[in-house]
């Protein structure tokens, strides 16, 4: 018995000192954000991707914009995902485009979205709409040329992320590539602008495990992060909360490292469509839409 006592003050000293390194907390950077971020949601918008991409990034590779009916039920309904690599900044970008013909219907009924939960890689359920939109980006062609860029340049950081349902897309995304061994937790960024809740309370742990730098920016009184309600039908966010409670022209935020903080933009108690359009001054849609010409804030 006496010979344990060493291995229990072993044990204590490294609880206090020795977090899992894919626990590290990553630190949220509003240039890198604000620099890259914007204009590559509102390039998942426009008929020309390349010319929005043009605007941030020089030595880079496109590869396909993928679009798919993402509800089969309508018909209607297109989401998108698109990727790339920037040499200059060693990195292989996947973005994903929701559709604002459901936003409309997540805003107004937001129980018919959300009724229909699925397990997800790496543990939890999320709303089937978003498994099932992912699933066909993935196998229409992001599949390929994912493995292919990750193939070709393994040193590269992987950054995933979205706008509105693209966020969600985004955060399935990045849980399905560790899950699946194609990136590491250390090697992935990942970046939501006003993400909705996306699945469970499981589902929320696993993004906090296995995506150590995952960042759910938030546009003051932007709506669509308060949908569903907390708790409907068990759907949660994951971390980390950053609220802008401003017009993002300026790098003043604050930080909340938690799943559902009552500190960060849960703190108003009104919300709005409006601010869930503008991201640190852009209207990425119209802008996007545009093909990234004219006034970037309309
Ligand atoms: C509900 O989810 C199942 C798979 O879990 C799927 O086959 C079915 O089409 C979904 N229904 C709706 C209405 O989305
Ligand atoms: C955007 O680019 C596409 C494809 O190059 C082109 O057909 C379309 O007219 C452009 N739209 C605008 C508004 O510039």
């Amino acid at each position: 018995m006496r010979r344990m006592l060493p291995i229990f003050l072993l044990c204590g000293v490294l609880a206090v000192n020795g977090a899992p390194s894919n626990s590290a907390k990553a630190t949220f950077s509003d240039a890198f954000v604000r620099k890259y971020f914007p204009t590559i949601f509102a390039s998942t918008e426009a008929p020309n991707a390349a010319n929005c991409l043009n605007k941030v990034f020089t030595n880079y590779e496109l590869k396909q914009h993928i679009h798919v009916k993402c509800d089969e039920t309508d018909g209607l309904d297109t989401c998108s995902g698109i990727t790339f690599v920037s040499h200059d900044d060693k990195a292989i970008v996947m973005a994903f485009r929701g559709t604002y013909g459901k936003l409309q219907l997540l805003v107004e009924s937001e129980e018919i979205m959300y009724r229909n939960k699925t397990a997800w890689y790496g543990g939890g359920n999320v709303a089937y709409y978003f498994a099932h939109a992912f699933n066909l980006i993935w196998n229409a062609g992001m599949k390929a040329d994912v493995n292919e860029l990750i193939h070709k340049y393994p040193g590269y950081e992987i950054w995933v992320g979205g706008h509105s349902l693209g966020g969600s897309l985004a955060a399935l995304a990045s849980n399905f590539l560790i899950s699946n061994g194609l990136t590491t937790s250390s090697n992935l960024k990942m970046i939501t602008f006003g993400e909705p809740r996306t699945g469970d309370k499981t589902f929320a742990d696993t993004v906090d495990s296995l995506v150590p730098y995952s960042f759910r920016v938030i546009h003051k009184k932007d709506i669509v992060p308060h949908i569903p309600l907390n708790g409907m039908e068990g759907f949660h966010h994951h971390k980390a909360e950053i609220w802008y409670d401003n017009d993002m022209s300026t790098a003043t935020y604050k930080e909340c490292d938690s799943q559902e903080s009552p500190f960060c933009s849960d703190s108003h108690l009104d919300y709005m469509i409006a601010d869930h359009h503008h991201y640190y001054g852009m209207y990425m849609s119209y802008y996007g839409r545009r093909n990234c010409t004219g006034d970037p804030a309309n």
